[in-house]
């Protein structure tokens, strides 16, 4: 099978098996198969955050869980699920029309509901953990069904226990183990706007809005993303592709000294986090290309697909653009998407 139309990089890859997950019962089927039971398992969901560098000989599992309601409504919040397969856009697009302020803020972020925990997806003040009520997944070696709370999930910057495997990271990683099926968002009540992004303040000014609804906020969000993030139906991209480094005080200090228009905002544990977008663009590297991948032209941290890249040429583009920041300003960049 093509896995093409199921990575957002639109990269050229093939699957010897692809296997649609719709609920529960299609992978303990899988599991019971004499071949595929035991052989290795390679979960996607949307594919917006992976960069396949060939075809990949593990059986993939598609997940395509449906479905989205209202759980129950608490004197203090209002749980609501999605099934993982959903898209989260559309998801949070649907919460809106419910009438169901919360989620706003992550509004027309590419890939599926259960995607977002793995990287705990994040924009404009809010992160998933922020929202994150539990979310039920299935052990591919066991079979068995469980359920995670936040703490569980072990949360972090772009970062849980999904993004962590056993053997190499920590005891209680679960990537490749576990295969998310439903996950579910805690909208508090009342609602408050998260407004301190300086994007949206700017929204504030140049429209005269000092109160804007969550449908607001959203129709915001929508637009300064728009504005600067490709679609990935017209150009392959997996978003950010690297992480915003965290530096001491004492470190951000001295590479002031020597770069004062750096970017910074300080953060409640008194780092430093850096806009990697300004070091790349810095470097001079925004526009630039190796082969068919490219820097995109309106946000440096944004790498895309100029038309037939190879998971090989994002790779090496990728390579190029931490030696030449690592060479300037010290600082290693870390990949958000995982390489494939
Ligand atoms: N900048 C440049 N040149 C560039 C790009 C950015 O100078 O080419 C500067 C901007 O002027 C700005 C700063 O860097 O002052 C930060 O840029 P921006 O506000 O666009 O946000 P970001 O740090 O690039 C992060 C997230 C995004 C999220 C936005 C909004 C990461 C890695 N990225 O981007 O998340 O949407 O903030 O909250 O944390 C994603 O993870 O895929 C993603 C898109």
């Amino acid at each position: 099978a093509s896995l093409q139309p199921h990575n957002t990089f639109g990269i050229v890859a093939r699957a010897r098996t692809l296997v649609r997950v719709h609920g529960e019962a299609d992978v303990q089927a899988l599991l019971a198969h004499p071949e595929l039971g035991p052989a290795p398992k390679f979960i996607l969901g949307g594919g917006s955050n992976i960069v396949l560098t060939g075809d990949v000989k593990a059986t993939v599992l598609k997940v395509e869980v449906a479905g989205r309601r209202v759980v129950e409504e608490r004197p203090n919040a209002i749980v609501v699920e999605a099934g993982a397969g959903e898209n989260w856009h559309d998801f949070v697009a649907w919460t809106m029309d419910q009438g169901l302020p919360g989620l706003e803020n992550l509004a027309l972020i590419p890939g599926t509901v259960g995607a977002s925990p793995v990287q705990n997806i994040g924009a404009y003040g809010i992160e998933l953990q922020d929202r994150f009520e539990s979310l039920d997944a299935i052990d591919l070696v066991t079979g068995r069904l469980f359920t995670l709370d936040a703490a569980q999930c072990a949360f972090g910057y772009r970062d849980s226990v999904f993004k962590h495997s056993p053997a190499r990271d920590s005891d209680l990683g679960l990537a490749g183990r576990a295969l998310i099926l439903r996950v579910r968002m805690l909208l508090p009540k009342p609602w408050r706007p998260v407004l301190g992004y300086l994007d949206l303040q700017r929204k504030m000014a140049e429209t005269g809005v000092a109160e804007p609804t969550a449908r607001q906020i959203f129709d915001w969000v929508c637009a300064i993303r728009g504005a600067k993030l490709p679609d990935p139906r017209v150009i392959g991209n997996a978003g950010s592709f690297f992480k915003n480094p965290t530096v001491t005080p004492e470190q951000c200090q001295d590479i002031i000294g020597r770069e004062p228009g750096i970017v910074h905002y300080p953060m409640p544990d008194g780092s430093v986090k850096l806009a990697a977008g300004w070091l790349i663009d810095a470097c001079g590297w925004k526009g630039k290309s190796v082969g068919k991948a490219g820097v995109y032209e309106k946000q440096a941290l944004v790498l895309v697909n100029r038309g037939g890249a190879t998971g090989g040429e994002v790779v090496t583009l990728a390579r190029a653009i931490q030696t030449s920041v690592y060479e300037r300003f010290g600082i290693r960049l870390e990949p958000e998407p995982v390489v494939v």
